[in-house]
Protein backbone atom coordinates (compact mmCIF):
# COMPACT_ATOMS: atom_id res chain seq x y z
CA UNK A 1 0.00 0.00 0.00
CA UNK A 2 1.42 3.40 -0.68
CA UNK A 3 2.25 6.18 1.98
CA UNK A 4 1.22 9.93 1.42
CA UNK A 5 4.15 11.86 0.34
CA UNK A 6 5.29 14.41 2.94
CA UNK A 7 6.52 16.89 1.11
CA UNK A 8 3.66 17.81 -1.64
CA UNK A 9 3.10 21.60 -0.33
CA UNK A 10 6.71 22.97 0.17
CA UNK A 11 10.25 21.02 -1.00
CA UNK A 12 11.67 19.02 1.62
CA UNK A 13 13.85 21.53 2.97
CA UNK A 14 14.79 24.98 2.37
CA UNK A 15 18.36 26.64 2.34
CA UNK A 16 19.04 29.36 4.73
CA UNK A 17 19.98 31.42 1.51
CA UNK A 18 16.22 31.12 0.59
CA UNK A 19 15.08 32.65 4.17
CA UNK A 20 15.93 36.52 2.32
CA UNK A 21 14.31 35.60 -1.23
CA UNK A 22 10.87 36.51 -2.19
CA UNK A 23 10.33 33.55 -4.28
CA UNK A 24 10.33 31.64 -1.40
CA UNK A 25 7.30 32.67 0.06
CA UNK A 26 4.98 32.51 -2.83
CA UNK A 27 2.32 30.38 -1.35
CA UNK A 28 2.40 33.18 1.83
CA UNK A 29 1.87 35.89 -0.59
CA UNK A 30 -1.68 34.32 -2.16
CA UNK A 31 -4.84 35.57 -1.15
CA UNK A 32 -5.22 33.89 2.46
CA UNK A 33 -8.27 31.48 0.64
CA UNK A 34 -5.29 29.41 -1.16
CA UNK A 35 -2.62 30.21 1.16
CA UNK A 36 0.09 28.30 2.72
CA UNK A 37 1.22 28.78 6.02
CA UNK A 38 4.88 30.31 6.19
CA UNK A 39 7.61 27.46 5.45
CA UNK A 40 8.41 25.50 8.50
CA UNK A 41 11.74 26.74 8.81
CA UNK A 42 10.77 30.13 10.28
CA UNK A 43 10.27 28.53 13.04
CA UNK A 44 12.59 25.55 13.56
CA UNK A 45 15.61 26.86 12.04
CA UNK A 46 18.21 28.41 13.68
CA UNK A 47 19.67 30.13 10.77
CA UNK A 48 16.12 31.51 10.40
CA UNK A 49 16.15 32.71 13.96
CA UNK A 50 19.30 34.49 13.10
CA UNK A 51 18.47 36.89 10.41
CA UNK A 52 15.19 37.30 11.94
CA UNK A 53 16.73 39.01 15.10
CA UNK A 54 18.67 41.05 12.31
CA UNK A 55 16.00 41.51 9.84
CA UNK A 56 13.01 42.36 12.20
CA UNK A 57 13.85 42.77 15.88
CA UNK A 58 17.24 45.20 15.01
CA UNK A 59 15.47 46.41 12.69
CA UNK A 60 11.92 47.28 13.82
CA UNK A 61 10.25 49.50 16.75
CA UNK A 62 10.31 46.25 19.18
CA UNK A 63 7.61 46.86 22.48
CA UNK A 64 9.86 45.69 25.27
CA UNK A 65 8.80 47.23 28.48
CA UNK A 66 6.00 49.05 30.29
CA UNK A 67 6.16 52.80 31.34
CA UNK A 68 5.37 52.33 34.84
CA UNK A 69 8.68 50.47 35.15
CA UNK A 70 10.87 53.76 34.16
CA UNK A 71 8.60 56.57 35.98
CA UNK A 72 11.16 58.57 37.94
CA UNK A 73 14.93 59.44 37.00
CA UNK A 74 17.05 56.73 37.72
CA UNK A 75 14.65 54.05 37.49
CA UNK A 76 15.93 51.42 35.28
CA UNK A 77 14.67 48.59 32.85
CA UNK A 78 16.95 45.96 31.39
CA UNK A 79 15.82 44.18 28.16
CA UNK A 80 17.01 41.74 25.62
CA UNK A 81 16.47 42.71 22.22
CA UNK A 82 17.90 41.50 18.72
CA UNK A 83 20.29 39.69 20.75
CA UNK A 84 21.60 42.65 22.64
CA UNK A 85 21.25 43.66 26.56
CA UNK A 86 19.66 47.12 26.54
CA UNK A 87 19.12 49.62 29.21
CA UNK A 88 16.04 51.54 29.43
CA UNK A 89 16.07 54.62 31.83
CA UNK A 90 14.70 58.10 32.37
CA UNK A 91 16.91 61.11 32.96
CA UNK A 92 16.49 64.01 35.22
CA UNK A 93 14.42 65.58 32.81
CA UNK A 94 12.10 62.88 32.36
CA UNK A 95 12.87 61.59 29.32
CA UNK A 96 13.35 58.34 28.16
CA UNK A 97 16.59 57.30 27.20
CA UNK A 98 18.10 53.74 26.24
CA UNK A 99 21.63 52.89 26.17
CA UNK A 100 23.29 49.07 25.09
CA UNK A 101 24.28 47.57 27.86
CA UNK A 102 27.74 47.75 27.67
CA UNK A 103 31.08 49.50 29.25
CA UNK A 104 33.07 51.88 27.19
CA UNK A 105 35.96 50.83 28.89
CA UNK A 106 36.40 47.08 28.33
CA UNK A 107 32.75 46.17 27.43
CA UNK A 108 31.43 44.58 30.71
CA UNK A 109 27.74 44.12 30.30
CA UNK A 110 26.94 46.57 33.23
CA UNK A 111 23.66 45.82 34.50
CA UNK A 112 21.63 42.73 35.64
CA UNK A 113 18.52 42.24 34.28
CA UNK A 114 16.80 41.93 37.55
CA UNK A 115 18.05 45.64 38.06
CA UNK A 116 15.09 48.28 38.65
CA UNK A 117 16.98 51.37 38.86
CA UNK A 118 20.56 53.10 39.48
CA UNK A 119 21.87 54.98 42.54
CA UNK A 120 22.51 58.27 42.67
CA UNK A 121 21.50 58.97 38.58
CA UNK A 122 24.19 57.09 37.85
CA UNK A 123 25.10 53.99 35.47
CA UNK A 124 28.22 52.38 37.03
CA UNK A 125 30.09 49.39 35.98
CA UNK A 126 30.89 46.87 38.18
CA UNK A 127 34.46 45.97 37.08
CA UNK A 128 36.75 49.00 37.27
CA UNK A 129 34.12 51.64 38.49
CA UNK A 130 33.75 53.75 35.23
CA UNK A 131 30.51 55.74 35.74
CA UNK A 132 28.09 57.40 33.31
CA UNK A 133 25.49 59.72 33.80
CA UNK A 134 21.29 58.96 32.38
CA UNK A 135 22.10 60.80 29.28
CA UNK A 136 25.13 57.81 29.00
CA UNK A 137 27.95 60.55 29.40
CA UNK A 138 30.55 59.63 30.80
CA UNK A 139 31.04 61.13 34.19
CA UNK A 140 34.45 59.58 35.75
CA UNK A 141 37.04 56.59 34.72
CA UNK A 142 37.38 56.99 37.98
CA UNK A 143 38.54 59.31 39.88
CA UNK A 144 35.52 61.16 39.75
CA UNK A 145 33.22 62.64 42.40
CA UNK A 146 31.25 60.20 44.63
CA UNK A 147 33.71 57.64 43.96
CA UNK A 148 34.15 55.39 46.95
CA UNK A 149 37.89 54.76 46.91
CA UNK A 150 38.99 56.31 49.62
CA UNK A 151 40.87 59.72 50.03
CA UNK A 152 44.40 58.40 50.43
CA UNK A 153 44.35 55.81 47.32
CA UNK A 154 42.68 58.04 45.26
CA UNK A 155 45.63 59.53 43.53
CA UNK A 156 46.71 55.69 42.18
CA UNK A 157 43.37 56.09 40.62
CA UNK A 158 43.63 59.85 38.56
CA UNK A 159 43.63 59.11 35.13
CA UNK A 160 44.40 63.08 34.74
CA UNK A 161 48.12 61.98 33.27
CA UNK A 162 46.56 60.02 30.26
CA UNK A 163 47.28 60.69 26.77
CA UNK A 164 44.37 61.43 24.27
CA UNK A 165 42.09 60.48 26.54
CA UNK A 166 38.29 62.84 27.13
CA UNK A 167 35.69 61.66 28.73
CA UNK A 168 33.07 63.14 26.45
CA UNK A 169 34.28 60.71 23.30
CA UNK A 170 33.51 57.81 25.74
CA UNK A 171 29.70 57.69 25.95
CA UNK A 172 27.40 55.01 26.38
CA UNK A 173 25.67 53.99 23.10
CA UNK A 174 22.24 54.56 22.72
CA UNK A 175 19.34 53.78 20.47
CA UNK A 176 16.02 55.04 19.76
CA UNK A 177 13.48 54.70 22.52
CA UNK A 178 9.68 56.11 22.55
CA UNK A 179 6.31 55.44 23.93
CA UNK A 180 2.51 54.32 22.98
CA UNK A 181 0.44 54.12 25.21
CA UNK A 182 1.70 51.93 27.97
CA UNK A 183 4.26 50.50 26.13
CA UNK A 184 8.46 51.37 25.50
CA UNK A 185 9.34 50.49 22.30
CA UNK A 186 13.03 50.80 21.04
CA UNK A 187 14.41 50.33 17.38
CA UNK A 188 17.76 49.76 17.09
CA UNK A 189 18.45 51.53 13.53
CA UNK A 190 20.02 54.53 13.28
CA UNK A 191 17.58 56.69 11.70
CA UNK A 192 14.35 54.64 11.81
CA UNK A 193 10.86 56.08 10.89
CA UNK A 194 8.63 57.60 13.40
CA UNK A 195 6.97 54.82 15.95
CA UNK A 196 3.75 56.17 15.05
CA UNK A 197 4.03 54.77 11.05
CA UNK A 198 4.29 51.44 12.12
CA UNK A 199 1.61 51.95 14.55
CA UNK A 200 -0.79 53.08 12.18
CA UNK A 201 -4.32 53.89 13.49
CA UNK A 202 -3.84 52.49 17.00
CA UNK A 203 -2.74 55.87 19.07
CA UNK A 204 -6.32 57.33 17.01
CA UNK A 205 -7.94 54.47 18.33
CA UNK A 206 -6.84 53.90 21.99
CA UNK A 207 -6.90 57.72 22.95
CA UNK A 208 -10.19 57.37 24.56
CA UNK A 209 -8.62 54.54 26.82
CA UNK A 210 -5.63 57.00 28.51
CA UNK A 211 -3.64 53.89 28.29
CA UNK A 212 -0.24 55.86 28.96
CA UNK A 213 -1.70 56.58 32.81
CA UNK A 214 -3.00 52.72 33.30
CA UNK A 215 -0.71 51.04 36.74
CA UNK A 216 0.66 47.50 37.04
CA UNK A 217 -1.59 45.54 38.89
CA UNK A 218 0.30 42.10 38.54
CA UNK A 219 3.36 40.58 36.66
CA UNK A 220 4.13 36.69 35.98
CA UNK A 221 6.27 35.22 34.05
CA UNK A 222 5.30 32.21 31.91
CA UNK A 223 7.70 30.31 29.39
CA UNK A 224 6.83 28.17 26.05
CA UNK A 225 8.45 25.10 24.49
CA UNK A 226 7.64 26.95 21.02
CA UNK A 227 8.90 29.60 18.23
CA UNK A 228 7.03 33.27 19.73
CA UNK A 229 5.37 33.47 16.68
CA UNK A 230 3.35 30.51 17.61
CA UNK A 231 2.65 32.05 20.73
CA UNK A 232 1.34 35.22 18.47
CA UNK A 233 -0.65 33.42 15.89
CA UNK A 234 -1.92 31.30 18.64
CA UNK A 235 -3.21 34.91 20.33
CA UNK A 236 -4.90 36.17 16.88
CA UNK A 237 -6.85 33.99 15.42
CA UNK A 238 -10.06 32.50 17.48
CA UNK A 239 -10.71 29.37 15.78
CA UNK A 240 -8.82 26.91 18.74
CA UNK A 241 -11.55 28.66 21.55
CA UNK A 242 -14.06 25.64 21.63
CA UNK A 243 -11.67 23.36 21.54
CA UNK A 244 -8.70 24.94 23.99
CA UNK A 245 -10.64 27.69 25.99
CA UNK A 246 -13.83 26.38 27.45
CA UNK A 247 -14.04 29.24 29.96
CA UNK A 248 -12.56 32.07 27.99
CA UNK A 249 -15.54 30.82 24.71
CA UNK A 250 -18.28 31.75 27.75
CA UNK A 251 -17.09 35.82 27.95
CA UNK A 252 -16.07 35.80 24.44
CA UNK A 253 -18.38 33.82 22.24
CA UNK A 254 -17.55 32.37 18.55
CA UNK A 255 -20.36 34.28 17.16
CA UNK A 256 -19.34 37.78 18.67
CA UNK A 257 -15.82 38.10 17.03
CA UNK A 258 -15.52 41.23 14.79
CA UNK A 259 -12.54 42.35 12.48
CA UNK A 260 -10.69 45.52 13.94
CA UNK A 261 -7.66 46.26 11.59
CA UNK A 262 -7.14 49.41 10.60
CA UNK A 263 -3.55 50.69 8.96
CA UNK A 264 -0.66 49.30 10.38
CA UNK A 265 2.10 46.83 11.35
CA UNK A 266 -0.39 44.98 13.93
CA UNK A 267 -3.48 42.54 13.92
CA UNK A 268 -6.49 43.46 15.49
CA UNK A 269 -9.81 41.65 16.28
CA UNK A 270 -12.41 42.51 18.59
CA UNK A 271 -15.49 40.84 20.61
CA UNK A 272 -18.25 42.27 21.14
CA UNK A 273 -20.55 42.37 23.39
CA UNK A 274 -18.26 41.06 25.92
CA UNK A 275 -20.44 38.73 28.23
CA UNK A 276 -21.21 39.57 32.03
CA UNK A 277 -21.67 37.98 34.95
CA UNK A 278 -19.33 34.75 34.53
CA UNK A 279 -17.70 33.56 37.58
CA UNK A 280 -13.96 33.85 36.52
CA UNK A 281 -14.29 36.19 33.90
CA UNK A 282 -13.61 39.68 33.10
CA UNK A 283 -15.66 42.13 34.14
CA UNK A 284 -15.56 42.30 38.16
CA UNK A 285 -13.52 45.47 38.21
CA UNK A 286 -15.01 48.95 37.42
CA UNK A 287 -14.50 50.08 34.01
CA UNK A 288 -12.51 53.34 33.73
CA UNK A 289 -15.12 56.25 33.66
CA UNK A 290 -14.26 58.05 30.65
CA UNK A 291 -14.96 55.16 27.68
CA UNK A 292 -18.25 55.90 25.45
CA UNK A 293 -20.83 52.40 25.75
CA UNK A 294 -19.02 50.84 22.85
CA UNK A 295 -15.55 50.70 24.36
CA UNK A 296 -17.36 49.67 28.00
CA UNK A 297 -18.86 46.64 25.93
CA UNK A 298 -15.80 45.55 23.94
CA UNK A 299 -12.94 43.56 23.97
CA UNK A 300 -9.92 44.45 21.64
CA UNK A 301 -7.55 41.72 20.89
CA UNK A 302 -3.70 43.11 19.29
CA UNK A 303 -1.22 41.53 18.18
CA UNK A 304 1.76 44.40 17.94
CA UNK A 305 4.41 43.21 15.53
CA UNK A 306 6.85 41.56 15.84
CA UNK A 307 6.45 40.11 19.16
CA UNK A 308 3.92 41.66 21.60
CA UNK A 309 -0.14 40.34 22.68
CA UNK A 310 -2.39 43.70 24.16
CA UNK A 311 -6.02 42.43 25.15
CA UNK A 312 -7.98 45.98 26.15
CA UNK A 313 -10.92 45.57 28.15
CA UNK A 314 -12.62 48.43 29.56
CA UNK A 315 -11.33 47.84 33.26
CA UNK A 316 -7.60 46.17 32.53
CA UNK A 317 -5.43 45.16 29.91
CA UNK A 318 -3.37 42.08 29.59
CA UNK A 319 0.07 42.45 28.22
CA UNK A 320 2.11 39.47 26.50
CA UNK A 321 5.74 40.44 25.84
CA UNK A 322 7.29 37.47 24.14
CA UNK A 323 10.73 37.33 24.12
CA UNK A 324 12.63 34.57 21.42
CA UNK A 325 15.36 32.40 22.60
CA UNK A 326 16.15 30.92 19.99
CA UNK A 327 13.72 28.78 17.84
CA UNK A 328 12.36 26.32 19.96
CA UNK A 329 12.01 29.04 23.48
CA UNK A 330 10.19 31.83 23.70
CA UNK A 331 9.99 33.75 27.45
CA UNK A 332 6.49 35.75 27.54
CA UNK A 333 6.29 38.44 30.38
CA UNK A 334 2.57 39.55 31.31
CA UNK A 335 1.68 42.29 32.78
CA UNK A 336 -2.19 42.69 34.29
CA UNK A 337 -2.71 46.70 34.00
CA UNK A 338 -5.46 49.37 34.97
CA UNK A 339 -6.80 52.92 35.19
CA UNK A 340 -5.81 54.02 38.22
CA UNK A 341 -9.52 54.67 39.06
CA UNK A 342 -10.21 50.92 38.42
CA UNK A 343 -7.23 49.90 40.56
CA UNK A 344 -8.38 52.59 43.64
CA UNK A 345 -12.19 50.72 43.80
CA UNK A 346 -13.04 49.05 46.99
CA UNK A 347 -12.12 45.01 46.66
CA UNK A 348 -9.98 45.88 43.79
CA UNK A 349 -7.23 43.55 44.98
CA UNK A 350 -9.65 40.68 44.73
CA UNK A 351 -10.36 41.20 41.49
CA UNK A 352 -7.49 41.79 40.33
CA UNK A 353 -6.70 38.27 41.33
CA UNK A 354 -9.65 37.37 40.05
CA UNK A 355 -8.50 38.44 36.53
CA UNK A 356 -4.31 37.14 37.16
CA UNK A 357 -6.41 33.58 37.33
CA UNK A 358 -8.84 33.95 34.72
CA UNK A 359 -5.07 34.72 32.63
CA UNK A 360 -3.35 32.57 34.17
CA UNK A 361 -5.70 29.35 33.24
CA UNK A 362 -5.92 30.68 29.36
CA UNK A 363 -2.25 30.85 29.32
CA UNK A 364 -1.76 27.44 30.92
CA UNK A 365 -4.02 25.90 28.23
CA UNK A 366 -1.98 28.26 25.14
CA UNK A 367 0.99 26.82 26.53
CA UNK A 368 0.09 23.14 26.40
CA UNK A 369 -1.17 23.63 22.68
CA UNK A 370 1.42 25.88 21.03
CA UNK A 371 4.06 23.08 22.43
CA UNK A 372 1.97 20.27 20.80
CA UNK A 373 2.17 22.67 17.61
CA UNK A 374 5.84 23.37 17.53
CA UNK A 375 6.90 20.01 18.03
CA UNK A 376 4.79 18.80 14.76
CA UNK A 377 6.38 21.27 12.81
CA UNK A 378 9.07 20.23 13.51
CA UNK A 379 8.25 16.70 11.97
CA UNK A 380 9.71 16.20 8.69
CA UNK A 381 6.80 14.96 7.48
CA UNK A 382 5.51 18.40 8.18
CA UNK A 383 5.51 20.46 5.69
CA UNK A 384 3.24 23.54 5.18
CA UNK A 385 -0.70 23.75 5.93
CA UNK A 386 -3.15 25.42 4.26
CA UNK A 387 -4.66 28.58 5.84
CA UNK A 388 -8.42 28.14 7.11
CA UNK A 389 -9.58 31.55 5.79
CA UNK A 390 -12.45 32.24 7.32
CA UNK A 391 -10.66 32.33 10.84
CA UNK A 392 -7.27 32.86 9.90
CA UNK A 393 -6.80 36.09 8.48
CA UNK A 394 -5.11 37.70 11.03
CA UNK A 395 -2.06 35.09 10.94
CA UNK A 396 -1.60 35.64 7.13
CA UNK A 397 -1.69 39.02 7.58
CA UNK A 398 1.32 38.79 10.35
CA UNK A 399 2.92 35.79 8.69
CA UNK A 400 3.36 38.72 5.51
CA UNK A 401 4.93 41.27 7.59
CA UNK A 402 7.52 38.77 8.70
CA UNK A 403 8.23 37.83 5.08
CA UNK A 404 8.28 41.72 3.79
CA UNK A 405 10.80 42.55 7.00
CA UNK A 406 12.64 39.10 5.92
CA UNK A 407 12.97 40.17 2.16
CA UNK A 408 13.50 43.63 2.79
CA UNK A 409 10.78 45.15 1.97
CA UNK A 410 9.51 48.33 4.28
CA UNK A 411 5.76 48.56 4.72
CA UNK A 412 3.09 49.07 6.51
CA UNK A 413 -0.43 47.22 5.92
CA UNK A 414 -3.04 48.64 5.02
CA UNK A 415 -6.92 48.24 7.03
CA UNK A 416 -10.17 47.61 6.29
CA UNK A 417 -11.50 50.89 4.63
CA UNK A 418 -13.69 51.55 7.45
CA UNK A 419 -12.07 50.24 10.64
CA UNK A 420 -15.00 50.36 12.86
CA UNK A 421 -17.83 48.93 10.86
CA UNK A 422 -18.03 45.73 12.77
CA UNK A 423 -17.43 43.20 9.59
CA UNK A 424 -16.90 39.43 10.12
CA UNK A 425 -13.73 37.96 9.64
CA UNK A 426 -13.08 37.31 6.43
CA UNK A 427 -10.14 38.17 4.31
CA UNK A 428 -9.02 39.52 0.55
CA UNK A 429 -11.30 37.75 -2.16
CA UNK A 430 -7.97 37.95 -4.78
CA UNK A 431 -7.66 34.34 -5.46
CA UNK A 432 -4.89 34.86 -8.60
CA UNK A 433 -2.38 32.49 -7.07
CA UNK A 434 -2.99 29.20 -7.05
CA UNK A 435 -2.09 27.08 -3.96
CA UNK A 436 -0.21 23.36 -4.53
CA UNK A 437 -2.00 20.13 -5.09
CA UNK A 438 -2.48 18.99 -1.03
S1 LIG B 1 35.00 47.41 31.88
FE1 LIG B 1 33.75 48.87 32.76
S2 LIG B 1 35.03 50.01 33.99
FE2 LIG B 1 36.34 48.59 33.11
FE1 LIG C 1 -5.74 30.56 23.00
Amino acid sequence: MSKTPYNKLYPESFKPEDFLKEETYKHTRAAVEHALTIIPEAYTSEEFHALEQKQIFQNSWVPCAVLPEVKKPGDVKVVEVGGESIIITRNKEGELRAFYNVCRHRGVQMLDKECTAVKSARIRCPYHSWAYDLNGKCLGTPLFEGSDIPPDMQGMFDMGGVDKFTKEDYPLFDLHVDSWGMLIFIHMGENPPPLTEQLGDLPERFAPYQLEDWEIAATQQFTFDANYKLVGENFMEYYHLPWVHPELIKVSRMEDHYRYQGDGMYTGMMTWPISAGDEGGWLGLPPFSGLEADQLESAKFIWLFPCVALSVMPNHCFIMVTKPQGPHFTIEDTYVMCHPESLAAEGADKEVQQLVDFWTLVNQQDIDIVAKMHSGIRSKAYRGGRMCYHFEEPVHRYMNMVIDKMVGIERVPKGDENPDDKVSMFGSKDTSIEPPAG
